[in-house]
Parts: structure tokens; sequence; C-alpha cells
């Protein structure tokens, strides 16, 4: 009994020893910080040959995300109401342009840790912001302040740039 005992033991051991190594492995590298539940935020969308202006209204514990966007120059301002069930509304309320639309996107809005498992990247400044960077997927790339921890910019794949303000 006692001779079948001890190689599984071991290997027990083993295994348990693993397992508290492995998370302190990656714990060296900052981990971006969770979006708060409820914020605004002011942002510039930068994708070529467009220049928008854009106020984000998160709001998580009511599931929904409000995008205000104005291009440059433009006064016709466009309304994009995000819910977490997938539904979006995306409308403008100006009188030359009154439309609404009503699209359906699976992955509902960003959660708070949307950034979570992302690759840190090292250290890199934009503009007077020395920031964190971070890809997740190829998706985006994700910049931090080092010290207030405020989101600076993200790049999506698509080319989309989006500065915070
Ligand atoms: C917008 O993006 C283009 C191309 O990536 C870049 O050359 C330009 O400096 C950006 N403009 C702003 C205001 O960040
Ligand atoms: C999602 O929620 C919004 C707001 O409550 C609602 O207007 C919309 O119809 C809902 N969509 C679905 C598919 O249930």
């Amino acid at each position: 009994m006692s001779t079948t005992q001890k190689p599984l033991s071991l290997l027990i051991n083993i295994i348990f020893f693993l397992l508290l190594l492995s998370p302190s492995i990656s714990t060296n590298d900052p981990t971006p910080a969770n979006w708060p539940h409820q914020f605004h935020a002011l942002l510039f969308m930068n994708r070529t040959n467009t220049l928008q202006n854009l106020h984000l209204w998160y709001d998580w514990p009511n599931g929904r995300n409000f995008n205000i966007i104005q291009d440059q120059l433009n006064a016709v301002v466009k309304y994009d109401l995000e819910w977490n069930n997938g539904t979006s509304f995306v409308y403008t309320l100006h009188p030359s342009n009154q439309h609404c639309e009503v699209l359906h996107v699976d992955v509902g809005i960003l959660r708070p840790n949307w950034m979570e498992g992302a690759n840190y990247l090292g250290q890199e400044r934009v503009d007077n912001f020395l920031c964190n960077v971070w890809e997740k997927v190829d998706f985006i790339w994700y910049y931090e302040d080092v010290i207030t921890k405020t989101p600076v910019k993200w790049i999506f794949y698509t080319g989309i740039e989006l500065l915070t303000f």
C-alpha cells in the first residue's frame, strides 16, 4: 500500500507546487486598471480622414453605454446608445438629418475588466504621459497613465484611435 502511495503524493506535491508557482511568474507585469462602473469621458476619435469628438457615458450597473459623437465642423450630432442585451440605437435629432438605426451587437457593452488577460508590451510616452501599453488579441492596443492609471489612448485594429481628454 505504502509503496503505491509515495509516487502519487509526490505527483500531487509537484502539481501543487506548480499551481502555486505559476501565478507568481506573471505578476511582475502591470495589469490594466478596471474601468469605474460609471463615468463620463471626453474622447477624441481619429480615423482616416475623420476627427470626431466623443462623449462617452459608461453605465455598467444599468447595462448601457452612451456615445455622443460629433464630427469636426459638423453640427449634426450622432447618438449611439448601446444596451448590454446587444441592442444599439444609433440616431440623430438634427432637423436636417433625422434618422434612427437599430443594430444588434452580440457581445453587448464592454465589461469593466474588458482588458483582463492583455499582453503587457512595456512603457511608451503618449504626448506628455508616460503610459503602460498592452495589446489584446491583435484587436486593441491600450495605453494607460503609469501613475494615475487613467486610460490615455486606445487603438483598434481597424486603425481607429481614441484619445481621452
Ligand atoms: C490621426 O491619425 C493619423 C494617422 O494615424 C496621424 O498621422 C495623426 O497625427 C492623428 N491625429 C491626431 C490628432 O492624433
Ligand atoms: C434591450 O434593452 C433595451 C432597453 O431596455 C430595449 O429597448 C431593447 O428592446 C432590448 N432589446 C432586446 C433584443 O430585448
